[in-house]
């Protein structure tokens, strides 16, 4: 498991162990931390890029499952500095999967963004197989990982999934990821601070809970996924398929700290989707549905902010 120290990463790897797998960690704590480790794991601090990882791998006789959540996840960095992106988010993506290849492992699951990876689509809610035309350096970074992925599954028969999350929020997010408004929001409304709202706050997204990306995790890892070879057969969209606009996500986390703020209004941000929402008609066929309502998972998660924070 790479990426195991990080905020969904270290969701997924609790639960590997509690299904009883051996399960190693590999995370150069860039933006984990070791307090997300969970108990009963092996963890190795190492970089994805560095060419100890592939020794790693054969050391250790090799790992029957690969899960790849190591990366570099923010847009913003992307558009600034291209290259450490793809020197992490592809670069490191090929490293790992030398490693895997060289070693027999028998799947890996690939974490790519619903978020970004379409772009500005049309189908609403968006399936998998709509166009894909990733707006930033880490959309093309995620895309280029699944079609590396489709490449080393035509080449070399190493299986794979690519999960396309949407915004995923919970306990141990930070500010940075896909879905950082709710940590931001949260962290304003503990302060008894403002909350700023970026253009008409009519904008929507589609925010998922952590522990429903852990059960899609969970199948995939271990589901009969079909022998299908277009990048779209083994892509799986991760979300609610239900839109949810700034707006309201203030208003729902007003109602679940039980706290008011007052509404502060700024520019819209260039460059911002207006909506973004998927379609996942084929994890559900698989089993998979999300299953916490948003106002009982930012409940957990303001919770939990509350709880850790200073
Ligand atoms: N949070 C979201 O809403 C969201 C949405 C779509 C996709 N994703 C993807 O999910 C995955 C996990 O994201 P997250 O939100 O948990 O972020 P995170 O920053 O909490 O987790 C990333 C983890 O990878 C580690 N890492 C980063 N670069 C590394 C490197 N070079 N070598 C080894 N470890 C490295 C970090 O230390 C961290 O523990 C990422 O692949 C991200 O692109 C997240």
């Amino acid at each position: 498991m790479t990426g195991g120290a990080g905020f969904i990463g270290s969701h997924v790897a609790e639960a590997y162990v509690a299904r009883g797998w051996s399960v190693t960690i590999v995370d150069n704590l860039s933006s984990g931390r070791r307090e997300n480790l969970p108990k009963g794991a092996d963890f190795v601090e190492l970089d994805i890029r560095n060419g100890g990882l592939r020794d790693l791998f054969r050391e250790r006789g090799g790992f029957e499952l690969v899960n790849h959540h190591a990366a570099q996840i923010d847009v913003r960095v992307s558009v600034e500095r291209p290259r450490i992106d793809a020197d992490i988010n592809i670069g490191g993506l090929l490293n790992v999967l030398e490693a895997a290849r060289e070693s027999g492992t028998r799947r890996v699951v690939f974490v790519s963004s619903g978020g970004v990876v379409y772009g500005d689509a049309r189908d609403r809610p968006i399936p998998e197989t709509a166009p894909k035309r990733p707006e930033s350096p880490y959309g093309v970074s995620k895309l280029v990982g699944e079609l590396y992925l489709r490449c080393f599954r035509l080449l070399h028969g190493l299986d794979y999934a690519a999960l396309r999350y949407s915004n995923v929020y919970g306990p141990r997010q930070d500010p940075h990821g896909e879905a950082g408004v709710v940590a931001i929001f949260s962290s304003q409304l503990l302060k008894g601070e403002p909350i700023k709202i970026f253009g008409s706050g009519e904008q929507t997204r589609d925010y998922v809970f952590v522990e429903d990306v852990v059960s899609a995790n969970m199948l995939v890892s271990e589901a009969e996924l079909g022998d299908g070879c277009e990048l779209d057969d083994r892509a799986f969209n991760v979300g609610t398929s239900r839109e949810t606009s700034v707006n309201e996500l203030a208003r729902k986390l007003m109602e679940a700290a039980g706290r008011e703020a007052v509404i502060e209004r700024a520019a819209a941000r260039a460059g911002e989707l207006e909506w973004s929402c998927l379609a996942c008609d084929k994890l559900k066929k698989l089993g998979w549905e999300a299953a916490v309502d948003i106002s009982e998972g930012l409940a957990r998660t303001y919770q939990w902010i509350a709880e850790t924070s200073g």
